[in-house]
């Protein structure tokens, strides 16, 4: 496309493709969030979906985090509820608790619900993408949606959940609903992320926040040819596909096998073993512990130069936590943990 920044020569792509970089590029999960005063005072009194939607804000909260952090790449704001609302499923994002569904799904008749996402559903995502994308220049765009499974997890539960009872019992009672439904959700994502690769994303992410509720021969039945659907669709546009989820260490090959240039890995598994599991042939993303960053400087320090040291042989690393930025969080450590990163790897 004419005129569109070129960030193939991009750290953060380059790591993503496996090729030589200057420095290890660092992101970070929800780096756009709770944890910036000045994310908190332009959402004031503003609620999430509207903010979601409304591009202005979208593009302002997805810099913050870039200018004051000096991150490698941003990741655009949004939620991965947003295309299921768009789909017209009645929903809301409640503080401190997280998406809430109206009507949880819990039949065959709840999957016709979900209708097919049309790019004109969301005209206003592909325009923050564009506006961001010029903003950004040089600095990549990361595009994200849910996963099929992670999203059922939400619709089915019809909120948070711990241990995503009510979602398996579907998936085991009902099994051709639970294909029929996650097939549909699959579609819905993979219409988000494409409308965000058409507008200028460099990358995307799926989120399986939540797959690390399944054992192995779970996730290969019941979950991995959706997920696969969505990421296989994407494969022509050419652009690096980051696949994450937390407790998934017995996954990782599962979740390549679906089709991902990259895993995500949560702290759980250093990522020498990590890289073991897989086998040669994707880049990894991780995987200092989000809880890490409320100890003190010296200690986030060890904690950082132990990643990267785990890191030190792979063919591509993506600095980032091992799961998203908690709230209480002292941003200046972000900055601090770029800084050093960008030093500890400068080639
Ligand atoms: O910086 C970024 O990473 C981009 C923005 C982003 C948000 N949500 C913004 C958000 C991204 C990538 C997400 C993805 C998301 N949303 C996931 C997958 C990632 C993960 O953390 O595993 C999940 C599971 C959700 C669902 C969701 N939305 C949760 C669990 C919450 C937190 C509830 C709470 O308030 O504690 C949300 C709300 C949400 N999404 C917030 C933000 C900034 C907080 C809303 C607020 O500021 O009031």
């Amino acid at each position: 496309m004419t005129g569109m920044p070129d960030t193939s020569a991009s750290a953060l792509v380059r790591a993503c493709r496996r090729e030589p970089v200057p420095h290890t590029p660092v992101w970070f999960m929800r780096q756009a969030g709770r944890s910036l005063p000045e994310y908190r005072a332009l959402r004031a009194n503003i609620p999430m979906l509207q903010a979601c939607r409304t591009p202005e804000l979208v593009v302002e909260i997805t810099l913050q985090p870039v200018r004051r952090h000096g991150v490698d790449a941003a990741i655009f704001f949004s939620d991965i509820v947003v295309p299921i609302a768009a789909a017209g499923i009645e929903l809301e994002i409640k503080p401190g608790v997280g998406p809430v569904i109206a009507k949880p799904f819990r039949s065959r008749e709840d999957v016709d619900r979900l209708r097919p996402l049309l790019p004109e559903d969301v005209p206003d995502i592909a325009e923050s993408v564009r506006t961001l994308v010029h903003e950004l220049g040089d600095t990549p765009l990361i595009g994200f949606a849910g996963a099929p499974f992670t999203l059922a997890s939400y619709l089915v539960e019809g909120g948070p959940s711990r241990h995503h009872d009510k979602t398996k019992a579907l998936m085991y009672a009902d099994e051709p609903t639970w294909h029929a439904l996650l097939d549909r959700i699959a579609e819905v994502t993979l219409t988000f992320l494409r409308v965000q690769a058409d507008a200028g994303a460099s990358a995307v992410q799926l989120f399986d926040s939540w797959a690390g509720a399944l054992s192995p021969a779970q996730y290969r039945r019941y979950v991995l040819p959706h997920s696969q659907k969505v990421l296989s669709g994407l494969a022509d546009l050419g652009i690096p596909r980051i696949h994450f989820g937390v407790g998934t260490g017995d996954l990782l090959p599962l979740m390549g096998e679906a089709g991902a240039d990259v895993l995500g890995v949560d702290w759980r598994v250093p990522l020498d073993e990590a890289a073991r599991r897989v086998g040669p042939g994707y880049a990894l993303q991780g995987n200092l512990d989000p809880a890490v960053v409320l100890a003190p400087w010296p200690i986030v320090e060890a904690a950082v130069l132990e990643v990267l040291d785990s890191a030190k042989d792979l063919p591509g690393h993506v600095f980032n936590l091992g799961h998203g930025v908690l709230p209480d969080a002292d941003p200046e450590v972000f900055g601090r943990i770029v800084e050093l990163v960008h030093r500890e790897t400068a080639r």
